[in-house]
């Protein structure tokens, strides 16, 4: 509707995350800072979060305020016990595994919970200062679940929106999350909350109606306690356009990749966050099983992974680490050759237009985490092929992007005899499917990329009503 496109554009929008991109960098590891960073590019808003640094006076600062052309940066430091029981304990040793159905994962000390809901206090704190009447906040992540109750209770009047980067988990799982209640409750006080797929959404209504006796209102509505949300799908998309470009820049150059004599290599790639939500030893598993049941592949494919570190100091993080580590050397020494290294792992962060020539080069993309939100990687994957010739996606049926994605080759991440048969299918897929697939697979990567992502939220965002009883 006009009047929403007109009052959508007048007013200033204010994002809050945890994770703000460095915008001077190349590499960003991580969909909500890649997202994000294209999303508010060349816009006039306000980005606000932690600066990822922590100092022992961080409570007595203010926020350090930066500007990138037209959009502002504020930051502010955590103290040492902030960044450890907020970030590392509650948001990642306690939400991160439940979000993503990892319960035997999730480690919750009371301590750390505390002081996760005393960090979004502080958030609260010190964004009020920087708004301003009328501004539309957008809060994303689990980071940050109770900070429309926080801006509230100071008297903020503007909308507050949110956005779940992660899967909403069954209701069951959801329940069991020590301080659910209150995450329950602190959601109810956003104007809407945007999920990645249509599966997210109907988990949290199912938890609203069965856990908090609520109900389901007409369009995306859920009511509970007093409280009235608009619930909403929004799949996160990418810029398209500007990694396809990155990608064909390296048309007519030399590989990145060792060129073997006869010509005759082909490439699996995948990109992770070296996480265990990704499927990492499942994935070095399949390809193991691929080289062993498959063997006229041998000396004619190789598996390139990138994973770079990420929230290294948790245990978990370093388990995971030592097992792929344990697995690429098993599987090079078993299969490789004085001239074939089977698994090239590489375990850093590289720049954009290198992952997206990668990306290019490669025949397979393997793309099979357990569970993950929605996965950018997936398509990015597809944004830079080549239209002529474009390589093949395998995905796991538990990423948010199948629901999307729909003719890649869809996979069960657990089981690998699975995932090797598919891999010598999408290894010898001829060229007509080949293409035929990837022409859906790109208009869709297209149609819902990330304006599209950040525009329709606006647009639900603007209409939808700031319910009195909500302020
Ligand atoms: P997550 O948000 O869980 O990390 P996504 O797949 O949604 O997963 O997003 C990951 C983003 O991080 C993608 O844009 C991807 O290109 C980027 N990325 C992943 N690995 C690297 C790396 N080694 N170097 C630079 N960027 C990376
Ligand atoms: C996921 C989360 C984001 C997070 C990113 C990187 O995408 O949904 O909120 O920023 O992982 O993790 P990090 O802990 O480094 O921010």
């Amino acid at each position: 509707e006009p009047t929403d496109v007109a009052e959508r554009d007048s007013k200033r929008l204010v994002v809050v995350s945890n994770r703000v991109a460095n915008l001077n960098a190349k590499a960003q590891t991580g969909g909500l800072a890649v997202a994000l960073g294209d999303a508010l590019s060349a816009s006039q808003g306000l980005w606000f979060g932690w600066s990822g640094e922590t100092s022992v006076d961080a409570k007595e600062t203010m926020p350090k305020i930066e500007t990138k052309g037209d959009l502002t940066v504020a930051t502010i430091d955590l103290t040492p016990e902030e960044a450890e029981g907020y970030y590392l304990g509650y948001a990642n040793r306690c939400l991160w595994p439940s979000l993503h159905y990892r319960l035997d994962l999730a480690l919750c000390n009371e301590e750390h919970a505390n002081i996760y809901f005393e960090v979004n206090a502080r958030f609260a704190d010190n964004l009020m200062p920087l708004l301003e009447p009328g501004d539309m906040i957008w809060v994303h992540d689990y980071h940050l679940i109770p900070l429309a109750e926080e801006l509230k209770r100071r008297g903020c009047t503007s909308r507050i929106g949110f956005f779940l980067h992660t899967p909403f988990p069954s209701p069951e799982i959801f329940a069991a999350v020590p301080h659910q209640k209150r995450l329950g409750d602190a959601l109810m006080r956003f104007d809407v909350v945007g999920f990645q797929t249509q599966s997210d959404r109907e988990n949290f209504a199912r938890y609203v109606c069965g856990f908090m006796n609520g109900e389901e209102l007409t369009g995306d509505l859920l009511t509970a306690q007093g409280q009235t949300t608009n619930a909403a799908v929004f799949p996160i998309g990418i810029d398209v356009q500007g990694f396809a470009n990155l990608a064909a820049q390296g048309d007519g150059q030399p590989s990145l990749l060792p060129v073997a004599p006869d010509g005759d290599m082909k490439t699996i790639i995948g990109v992770d966050r070296l996480d265990y939500t990704k499927g990492l030893p499942e994935r070095l598993r399949a390809f193991e099983a691929l080289l062993e049941q498959y063997p006229q592949h041998r000396r004619h494919v190789r598996f390139v992974q990138i994973a770079p570190p990420t929230r290294e100091t948790l245990p978990v993080y370093q388990d995971i680490r030592r097992e792929v580590e344990r697995l690429v050397g098993q599987i090079n020494g078993r299969f490789g050759d004085l001239n074939w290294q089977p698994v090239i792992y590489l375990h850093r962060p590289f720049p954009q237009d290198v992952l997206a020539r990668l990306c290019r080069e490669s025949a397979v993309g393997m793309i099979t985490p357990l569970r993950d939100g929605m996965n950018l990687v997936a398509k990015e994957y597809i944004a830079a092929q080549r239209p002529e010739d474009p390589g093949v996606l395998v995905l796991s049926r538990f990423a948010g992007a199948a629901e999307q994605l729909r003719e890649a080759l869809l996979i069960n991440p657990h089981d690998v005899n699975e995932m090797a048969s598919t891999l010598d299918r999408a290894l010898t897929m001829p060229r007509q499917e080949r293409w035929a697939r990837y022409n859906r697979l790109r208009q869709r990567v297209e149609t819902y990329d990330v304006t599209n992502w950040r525009d329709s939220f606006m647009q639900t965002f603007a209409s939808s009503d700031a319910d009195p009883v909500n302020v």
